[in-house]
Order: C-alpha cells, then sequence, then structure tokens
C-alpha cells in the first residue's frame, strides 16, 4: 500500500455578506502550499523531516455569502456540509468559515466516511490559513493538523500517560496538549522520551508544529488504503 501523491482538493469558502472571510484564491492556494510541504517534511530537519508521501491538489473553490452559515457554522454545519460536499470518500473537502474564538477547527475521521459521506471533511477558521489573523495559528498549520484526523490521526495527547496512546509507537506519550512551545516539557516521566511538542498533532502554536513522525505516516497511509482510495 502507499500513499497517493494527489489527493483531489475542494475548498468551501463560506464569508459573510459584507466580505469578512471571503478568502483570495491565493491565499487558498498558499494553504494547499503549506499542506503539501507540510507532509513532505519540510519543516522539520534532519531524521525528524518524515515526508509522508501524501500529495494534495487544489480542484475547485467554492463561494458561499450567508451571514448565518459564516457566523454559525457550527450550528448549522451538517446542513452546509451535506449541500456543499462534493466527491468521494477519496476527495478532501476543506471549509473555511468563522467558527468563534475558541475554536480553529474540527474535521471528520475515516470510519465515519461510510454512514456519513455527505459530512466527509475538514473545516478550519478561515482566519488561520496562511497571512491570516489569528494570533500565533496563522501559518496554516490548523489544515495540516485536521487533515491528520481526517487521515486517521488522534493528537499526540490521547489516553495521557495511559497505552495505547495516540496508537503510533514512535510518538512519545503525553499526559495533557501542549500549547505554546514549552520544549522540553516531559509529562509521561515513567514512559521515554519528551513530549512530542513539535508534532503536528498536539495542540502548540503554528511555529512550534514541524513534523508528523513515520509511524504517523504509516498510519495515514493504512487509513487511506482501508477507508478512502478508490477501488478500480
Ligand atoms: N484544536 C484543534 C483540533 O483539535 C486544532 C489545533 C490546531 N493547532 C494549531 N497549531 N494550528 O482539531
Ligand atoms: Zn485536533
Ligand atoms: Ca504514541
Amino acid at each position: 500500500i502507499a500513499p497517493p501523491q494527489s489527493v483531489p482538493v475542494v475548498v468551501h469558502v463560506v464569508s459573510a455578506e459584507d466580505g469578512e472571510g471571503d478568502v483570495g484564491r491565493e491565499r487558498v492556494e498558499q494553504q494547499i502550499q503549506v499542506l503539501n510541504d507540510a507532509y513532505r517534511g519540510v519543516y522539520a530537519s534532519g531524521e525528524e523531516a518524515t515526508d509522508t508521501g501524501f500529495g494534495f491538489e487544489l480542484t475547485e473553490v467554492t463561494r458561499h455569502s450567508d451571514d448565518a452559515w459564516f457566523h454559525e457554522f457550527s450550528s448549522n454545519r451538517d446542513t452546509i456540509r451535506a449541500e456543499l460536499h462534493q466527491g468521494g470518500p477519496e476527495t478532501l473537502n476543506i471549509y473555511t468559515a468563522d467558527l468563534g474564538s475558541g475554536v480553529l477547527g474540527f474535521s471528520t475521521f475515516p470510519q465515519d466516511v461510510e454512514s456519513s459521506p455527505e459530512q466527509d471533511g475538514v473545516v478550519v477558521s478561515y482566519d488561520t490559513l496562511p497571512g491570516g489573523s489569528r494570533e500565533n495559528f496563522d501559518l496554516g498549520h490548523t489544515t495540516t493538523h485536521e487533515v491528520g484526523h481526517w487521515l486517521g490521526l488522534f493528537h499526540t495527547f490521547q489516553n495521557g500517560c495511559e497505552s495505547p496512546g495516540d496508537y503510533v509507537d514512535d510518538t512519545p506519550y503525553e499526559r495533557e496538549a501542549a500549547n505554546g512551545c514549552p520544549v522540553g516539557r516531559d509529562t509521561c516521566t515513567g514512559r521515554p522520551g519528551e513530549d512530542p511538542v513539535n508534532n503536528f498533532m498536539n495542540y502548540t502554536d503554528d511555529a512550534c508544529m514541524t513534523h508528523f513522525t513515520p509511524g504517523q505516516a504509516e498510519r495515514m497511509v493504512q487509513h487511506w488504503a482501508g477507508f478512502r482510495e478508490p477501488r478500480v
């Protein structure tokens, strides 16, 4: 089994009627570039620079100007996704809107695609795209992180210090989410390794996030093959 070189991506830009959130084509393209770079290992150096093999290709940008959809995406999310979703399990649908002050993004998991195919996809706050106004989260790694969930990854702090953690062997255990960039933190003292604060599946600042591990890459490829890869 192998990772796909060009996952088709449709970006649905939901904006307010006064134009807020109507992110331009250029910033959408920059977001896809960040996504590709992240999955190719460009943000890390040395042996941390995992090339997952996944590649993403922007196929369409759709635009929707609607105040209720934009400002209350979360309460309308099932309706919005059912109306806008395109393609099959292999197509990455990304929705941008205003998710409120506490939420950067959320995603469905590969296991959900069979029962709710039209809900499949990732949602990110429009101001997290590269060059956005979300402080500390303006480099585009909210999308990197959510696509990790879309490909079957859990947070690095899943299950805390308890087995099976995040179900990935080469990410050290971590008791709770890390914020900011607490390099050297070690919250599971009985377990090997410092907390994976630079991992894309943590809660640290965008500038702190640099990589996935080979184990995470393998888990994503398995989920791709098991749930998303088109069968010939
Ligand atoms: N909290 C969100 C989630 O659990 C996203 C976190 C993204 N972090 C970031 N540095 N952009 O899916
Ligand atoms: Zn997450
Ligand atoms: Ca682990």
